[in-house]
Protein backbone atom coordinates (compact mmCIF):
# COMPACT_ATOMS: atom_id res chain seq x y z
CA UNK A 1 0.00 0.00 0.00
CA UNK A 2 1.14 3.44 -1.30
CA UNK A 3 0.30 6.85 0.22
CA UNK A 4 1.21 10.12 -1.52
CA UNK A 5 0.87 13.40 0.32
CA UNK A 6 0.64 16.70 -0.49
CA UNK A 7 2.05 19.64 1.41
CA UNK A 8 0.85 23.53 0.26
CA UNK A 9 0.85 25.49 3.47
CA UNK A 10 3.25 28.44 2.86
CA UNK A 11 6.65 28.39 0.72
CA UNK A 12 6.96 24.57 -0.06
CA UNK A 13 5.29 22.50 -2.18
CA UNK A 14 6.11 19.32 -1.14
CA UNK A 15 4.37 15.76 -2.74
CA UNK A 16 5.83 12.84 -0.27
CA UNK A 17 5.19 9.46 -0.59
CA UNK A 18 5.45 6.41 1.77
CA UNK A 19 4.55 2.96 2.08
CA UNK A 20 2.17 0.62 4.97
CA UNK A 21 5.28 1.00 7.02
CA UNK A 22 5.54 4.57 6.75
CA UNK A 23 9.05 4.70 4.76
CA UNK A 24 10.02 7.41 2.96
CA UNK A 25 9.43 6.24 -0.81
CA UNK A 26 9.64 9.95 -2.30
CA UNK A 27 10.24 13.22 -1.08
CA UNK A 28 9.91 15.79 -3.69
CA UNK A 29 9.52 19.93 -3.49
CA UNK A 30 10.07 23.13 -5.08
CA UNK A 31 10.26 25.91 -2.39
CA UNK A 32 9.41 29.32 -3.36
CA UNK A 33 11.55 32.66 -1.97
CA UNK A 34 9.97 35.54 -2.56
CA UNK A 35 11.95 38.19 -4.42
CA UNK A 36 12.37 40.54 -1.18
CA UNK A 37 10.60 40.72 1.93
CA UNK A 38 8.15 38.38 3.48
CA UNK A 39 5.98 35.61 1.96
CA UNK A 40 3.49 36.73 -0.68
CA UNK A 41 0.35 34.45 -0.55
CA UNK A 42 -0.83 34.72 -4.24
CA UNK A 43 2.90 34.75 -5.62
CA UNK A 44 3.43 31.39 -3.76
CA UNK A 45 0.36 29.71 -5.00
CA UNK A 46 1.21 30.67 -7.99
CA UNK A 47 4.75 29.43 -7.95
CA UNK A 48 3.34 26.14 -6.50
CA UNK A 49 0.26 25.95 -9.32
CA UNK A 50 3.82 25.65 -12.09
CA UNK A 51 5.82 23.66 -10.18
CA UNK A 52 2.48 21.26 -9.21
CA UNK A 53 3.64 18.64 -12.33
CA UNK A 54 7.38 18.59 -12.17
CA UNK A 55 7.28 17.85 -8.12
CA UNK A 56 4.56 14.94 -8.73
CA UNK A 57 6.21 13.94 -11.55
CA UNK A 58 9.64 13.60 -9.50
CA UNK A 59 7.51 12.14 -6.06
CA UNK A 60 6.48 9.58 -8.76
CA UNK A 61 9.59 8.29 -10.17
CA UNK A 62 11.39 8.60 -6.99
CA UNK A 63 9.66 6.22 -5.81
CA UNK A 64 9.31 3.96 -8.60
CA UNK A 65 5.71 3.25 -8.48
CA UNK A 66 2.84 3.87 -10.82
CA UNK A 67 -0.18 6.44 -10.23
CA UNK A 68 -2.69 3.15 -10.10
CA UNK A 69 -0.70 1.87 -6.81
CA UNK A 70 -2.21 4.20 -4.44
CA UNK A 71 -4.40 3.63 -2.00
CA UNK A 72 -5.09 7.34 -0.53
CA UNK A 73 -3.99 10.53 -1.64
CA UNK A 74 -3.32 13.56 1.97
CA UNK A 75 -3.27 17.09 1.62
CA UNK A 76 -2.48 19.85 4.10
CA UNK A 77 -6.00 21.16 4.47
CA UNK A 78 -4.74 23.81 7.29
CA UNK A 79 -3.67 25.47 8.76
CA UNK A 80 -2.01 28.16 6.38
CA UNK A 81 -2.17 30.50 3.37
CA UNK A 82 -5.94 29.94 1.94
CA UNK A 83 -4.01 30.65 -1.58
CA UNK A 84 -1.06 27.72 -1.45
CA UNK A 85 -3.89 26.15 0.44
CA UNK A 86 -6.26 25.87 -1.90
CA UNK A 87 -3.55 24.88 -4.26
CA UNK A 88 -2.65 21.65 -2.99
CA UNK A 89 -6.59 21.12 -2.06
CA UNK A 90 -7.03 20.81 -5.37
CA UNK A 91 -4.15 19.10 -6.52
CA UNK A 92 -5.60 16.22 -4.03
CA UNK A 93 -9.30 16.64 -5.10
CA UNK A 94 -8.53 15.80 -8.52
CA UNK A 95 -5.82 13.01 -8.25
CA UNK A 96 -8.55 11.60 -5.56
CA UNK A 97 -11.23 11.40 -7.88
CA UNK A 98 -9.71 10.30 -11.07
CA UNK A 99 -8.01 7.39 -9.15
CA UNK A 100 -11.13 6.99 -6.78
CA UNK A 101 -9.04 6.59 -4.03
CA UNK A 102 -9.92 7.90 -0.75
CA UNK A 103 -8.82 11.74 0.01
CA UNK A 104 -7.30 12.22 3.41
CA UNK A 105 -7.44 16.23 4.81
CA UNK A 106 -4.40 16.73 7.37
CA UNK A 107 -3.49 19.20 10.00
CA UNK A 108 -0.05 20.13 9.13
CA UNK A 109 0.91 20.55 12.92
CA UNK A 110 -0.47 17.01 13.72
CA UNK A 111 1.86 15.91 10.83
CA UNK A 112 5.22 17.50 11.66
CA UNK A 113 4.95 16.00 15.20
CA UNK A 114 3.63 12.22 14.00
CA UNK A 115 6.32 12.60 11.30
CA UNK A 116 8.83 13.25 14.51
CA UNK A 117 7.48 10.69 16.79
CA UNK A 118 7.91 8.15 14.00
CA UNK A 119 11.57 8.55 13.18
CA UNK A 120 11.94 9.16 16.91
CA UNK A 121 10.39 5.80 17.47
CA UNK A 122 8.40 7.88 20.63
CA UNK A 123 5.35 6.99 22.21
CA UNK A 124 3.70 9.85 24.07
CA UNK A 125 6.48 12.48 24.08
CA UNK A 126 6.32 16.03 25.30
CA UNK A 127 6.56 17.51 22.10
CA UNK A 128 8.80 20.66 21.63
CA UNK A 129 7.53 22.08 17.74
CA UNK A 130 9.40 24.97 16.85
CA UNK A 131 9.14 26.47 13.48
CA UNK A 132 8.06 29.81 10.92
CA UNK A 133 4.71 29.84 11.96
CA UNK A 134 4.53 27.77 15.65
CA UNK A 135 6.02 27.81 18.72
CA UNK A 136 4.35 24.94 20.46
CA UNK A 137 5.10 22.82 24.04
CA UNK A 138 2.36 20.07 23.41
CA UNK A 139 1.72 16.64 24.67
CA UNK A 140 -0.92 13.61 23.64
CA UNK A 141 -3.89 13.45 26.56
CA UNK A 142 -7.23 11.86 25.72
CA UNK A 143 -6.63 11.67 22.01
CA UNK A 144 -5.90 15.41 21.50
CA UNK A 145 -2.60 16.99 21.21
CA UNK A 146 -2.51 19.36 24.70
CA UNK A 147 -0.91 22.59 24.41
CA UNK A 148 1.12 23.49 27.39
CA UNK A 149 2.79 26.54 26.32
CA UNK A 150 2.89 28.81 23.33
CA UNK A 151 4.32 31.79 22.07
CA UNK A 152 2.06 34.98 22.80
CA UNK A 153 3.25 36.98 20.33
CA UNK A 154 5.57 35.76 17.09
CA UNK A 155 7.19 31.66 16.14
CA UNK A 156 10.38 31.64 17.15
CA UNK A 157 11.44 30.80 13.22
CA UNK A 158 9.65 34.04 12.29
CA UNK A 159 11.61 36.02 14.69
CA UNK A 160 14.70 34.34 13.60
CA UNK A 161 13.59 35.09 10.07
CA UNK A 162 12.75 38.82 10.52
CA UNK A 163 16.14 39.36 12.43
CA UNK A 164 17.73 38.24 10.08
CA UNK A 165 15.83 40.19 7.47
CA UNK A 166 16.73 43.33 9.64
CA UNK A 167 20.70 42.36 9.45
CA UNK A 168 20.15 42.12 5.71
CA UNK A 169 20.78 38.42 5.40
CA UNK A 170 18.83 35.91 2.94
CA UNK A 171 15.56 34.08 3.61
CA UNK A 172 15.01 31.70 5.78
CA UNK A 173 17.00 33.15 8.45
CA UNK A 174 17.81 30.60 10.90
CA UNK A 175 20.23 28.69 9.33
CA UNK A 176 22.11 31.94 8.69
CA UNK A 177 21.90 32.85 12.41
CA UNK A 178 23.33 29.73 13.38
CA UNK A 179 26.35 29.74 11.45
CA UNK A 180 26.65 33.47 12.17
CA UNK A 181 26.44 32.42 15.84
CA UNK A 182 29.09 29.80 15.38
CA UNK A 183 31.33 32.63 14.71
CA UNK A 184 30.53 34.91 17.13
CA UNK A 185 33.78 36.48 19.30
CA UNK A 186 32.77 38.69 22.70
CA UNK A 187 30.32 36.48 24.32
CA UNK A 188 27.22 37.17 25.71
CA UNK A 189 25.53 40.47 25.63
CA UNK A 190 22.10 40.71 27.77
CA UNK A 191 18.74 40.45 25.59
CA UNK A 192 15.01 40.35 27.42
CA UNK A 193 14.19 37.09 28.24
CA UNK A 194 10.14 36.67 28.55
CA UNK A 195 8.77 33.12 29.93
CA UNK A 196 5.36 33.64 31.93
CA UNK A 197 4.17 30.33 33.15
CA UNK A 198 4.58 28.16 30.46
CA UNK A 199 4.34 30.93 27.66
CA UNK A 200 6.78 32.78 25.64
CA UNK A 201 7.13 36.48 23.89
CA UNK A 202 9.43 36.35 21.18
CA UNK A 203 9.42 40.59 19.58
CA UNK A 204 10.75 41.99 22.68
CA UNK A 205 13.84 40.03 22.25
CA UNK A 206 13.36 40.60 18.29
CA UNK A 207 12.95 44.79 19.45
CA UNK A 208 15.57 44.85 21.30
CA UNK A 209 18.47 42.29 18.99
CA UNK A 210 17.68 44.96 16.04
CA UNK A 211 18.96 47.54 18.09
CA UNK A 212 22.08 46.04 19.46
CA UNK A 213 22.79 45.67 15.97
CA UNK A 214 22.33 49.51 15.34
CA UNK A 215 24.59 50.17 17.92
CA UNK A 216 27.23 48.49 16.08
CA UNK A 217 27.33 45.44 17.84
CA UNK A 218 29.08 42.63 15.65
CA UNK A 219 26.47 40.64 14.26
CA UNK A 220 28.00 37.35 14.67
CA UNK A 221 27.61 38.20 18.73
CA UNK A 222 24.11 39.21 17.98
CA UNK A 223 23.05 35.95 16.23
CA UNK A 224 25.17 33.97 19.45
CA UNK A 225 23.04 36.59 22.37
CA UNK A 226 19.66 36.00 20.31
CA UNK A 227 19.96 32.18 20.03
CA UNK A 228 21.32 31.86 23.60
CA UNK A 229 18.37 33.87 25.01
CA UNK A 230 16.03 32.45 22.96
CA UNK A 231 16.62 28.98 23.45
CA UNK A 232 16.95 29.09 27.16
CA UNK A 233 13.56 30.42 27.48
CA UNK A 234 12.71 26.89 25.10
CA UNK A 235 14.87 25.19 27.73
CA UNK A 236 12.92 26.44 30.60
CA UNK A 237 9.64 26.26 29.33
CA UNK A 238 10.98 22.63 28.03
CA UNK A 239 11.93 22.09 31.61
CA UNK A 240 8.77 23.17 33.54
CA UNK A 241 6.06 21.28 31.34
CA UNK A 242 8.34 18.02 31.49
CA UNK A 243 7.87 18.46 35.47
CA UNK A 244 4.04 19.39 35.18
CA UNK A 245 3.21 16.22 32.28
CA UNK A 246 5.74 13.49 33.80
CA UNK A 247 6.53 12.23 30.06
CA UNK A 248 10.10 10.04 30.04
CA UNK A 249 10.82 11.52 26.82
CA UNK A 250 11.30 14.73 24.54
CA UNK A 251 11.02 14.86 20.78
CA UNK A 252 11.41 18.32 18.48
CA UNK A 253 10.32 18.90 15.19
CA UNK A 254 9.51 21.72 12.91
CA UNK A 255 11.90 24.21 10.65
CA UNK A 256 13.57 25.19 13.72
CA UNK A 257 14.88 21.72 14.35
CA UNK A 258 17.50 22.03 12.48
CA UNK A 259 19.51 24.13 14.72
CA UNK A 260 22.54 22.09 17.00
CA UNK A 261 22.67 24.68 19.28
CA UNK A 262 18.78 24.15 20.09
CA UNK A 263 18.80 20.36 20.29
CA UNK A 264 22.35 20.58 22.46
CA UNK A 265 20.76 22.73 25.07
CA UNK A 266 17.63 20.25 24.75
CA UNK A 267 19.55 17.49 25.18
CA UNK A 268 21.10 18.70 28.48
CA UNK A 269 17.87 19.30 29.93
CA UNK A 270 16.47 16.09 29.20
CA UNK A 271 19.44 14.73 31.13
CA UNK A 272 18.89 16.60 34.27
CA UNK A 273 15.69 14.91 34.14
CA UNK A 274 16.55 11.47 33.12
CA UNK A 275 14.39 11.55 30.12
CA UNK A 276 15.14 10.71 26.61
CA UNK A 277 15.42 13.40 24.01
CA UNK A 278 15.34 13.32 20.00
CA UNK A 279 14.92 15.25 17.19
CA UNK A 280 13.37 14.74 13.96
CA UNK A 281 15.79 14.21 11.43
CA UNK A 282 17.27 17.30 9.89
CA UNK A 283 16.08 16.40 6.45
CA UNK A 284 12.73 16.24 7.51
CA UNK A 285 12.76 19.72 9.65
CA UNK A 286 11.00 21.90 7.50
CA UNK A 287 7.75 21.53 5.77
CA UNK A 288 7.94 18.06 3.56
CA UNK A 289 5.50 16.02 1.44
CA UNK A 290 6.21 13.06 3.28
CA UNK A 291 4.78 14.23 6.85
CA UNK A 292 1.13 14.76 5.04
CA UNK A 293 1.54 11.00 3.73
CA UNK A 294 2.92 9.79 6.71
CA UNK A 295 -0.30 11.11 8.77
CA UNK A 296 -2.38 10.47 5.80
CA UNK A 297 -1.51 6.46 6.38
CA UNK A 298 -2.67 7.03 10.19
CA UNK A 299 -5.77 8.08 9.59
CA UNK A 300 -6.61 5.78 6.52
CA UNK A 301 -5.46 2.55 8.88
CA UNK A 302 -8.08 3.93 11.83
CA UNK A 303 -10.92 4.04 9.60
CA UNK A 304 -11.30 7.28 8.61
CA UNK A 305 -11.09 9.70 5.36
CA UNK A 306 -12.23 13.02 4.40
CA UNK A 307 -15.45 13.52 2.22
CA UNK A 308 -14.98 15.94 -0.70
CA UNK A 309 -18.25 17.99 1.36
CA UNK A 310 -15.28 18.27 4.23
CA UNK A 311 -12.34 19.05 2.09
CA UNK A 312 -12.47 22.93 2.34
CA UNK A 313 -9.43 24.35 3.64
CA UNK A 314 -9.35 25.10 7.50
CA UNK A 315 -6.33 28.05 7.33
CA UNK A 316 -6.88 28.87 11.00
CA UNK A 317 -6.93 25.13 12.03
CA UNK A 318 -5.41 24.63 15.17
CA UNK A 319 -3.38 21.47 16.77
CA UNK A 320 -5.86 20.86 19.61
CA UNK A 321 -8.42 20.78 17.74
CA UNK A 322 -7.64 17.65 15.67
CA UNK A 323 -9.11 14.12 16.86
CA UNK A 324 -6.39 11.63 16.82
CA UNK A 325 -8.25 8.68 15.84
CA UNK A 326 -4.75 6.54 15.52
CA UNK A 327 -4.18 6.77 18.96
CA UNK A 328 -5.53 3.77 21.14
P1 LIG B 1 4.67 26.02 10.36
O1 LIG B 1 5.09 24.60 10.54
O2 LIG B 1 4.44 26.71 11.62
O3 LIG B 1 3.56 26.18 9.39
P2 LIG B 1 6.56 26.76 8.37
O4 LIG B 1 5.77 25.80 7.60
O5 LIG B 1 6.73 28.16 7.90
O6 LIG B 1 5.94 26.81 9.78
P3 LIG B 1 8.94 25.09 8.65
O7 LIG B 1 9.46 24.69 7.31
O8 LIG B 1 8.39 24.04 9.53
O9 LIG B 1 7.97 26.29 8.54
O10 LIG B 1 10.10 25.91 9.38
C1 LIG B 1 10.71 27.02 8.78
C2 LIG B 1 11.42 27.83 9.86
O11 LIG B 1 12.54 27.09 10.36
C3 LIG B 1 11.97 29.14 9.38
O12 LIG B 1 11.58 30.16 10.27
C4 LIG B 1 13.49 28.95 9.40
O13 LIG B 1 14.23 30.13 9.64
C5 LIG B 1 13.63 27.96 10.53
N1 LIG B 1 14.90 27.23 10.45
C6 LIG B 1 15.35 26.43 9.45
N2 LIG B 1 16.60 25.97 9.72
C7 LIG B 1 16.96 26.50 10.92
C8 LIG B 1 18.13 26.43 11.75
N3 LIG B 1 19.20 25.73 11.38
N4 LIG B 1 18.11 27.11 12.91
C9 LIG B 1 17.04 27.82 13.30
N5 LIG B 1 15.93 27.94 12.58
C10 LIG B 1 15.87 27.30 11.40
FE1 LIG C 1 5.81 23.64 8.89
Amino acid sequence: MVILGIECTAHTLGIGIVNSEGKVLADSKAVYTPKEGGIHPREAAENHQKAAITVLQAAINEANITLDQLRGVAFSQGPGLPPALRVGAVIARSLAKSLNIPLLGINHCVAHIEQARFFCQAKIPLVIYLSGGNTQITTLAAHRYRIFGETLDIALGNMLDMFARAANLAHPGGPKVEQLAKQAENGYHPLPYTVKGMDLAFSGLLTAAKQLLKKGTALEDVCYSLQETAFSMIAEVTERALAHTQREEIILTGGVAANSRLKEMLQIVANEQSAHFASVPVKYAGDNGAMIAYNGLLLLNSGNKTSLNESGIQSKWRLDQVDIHWES
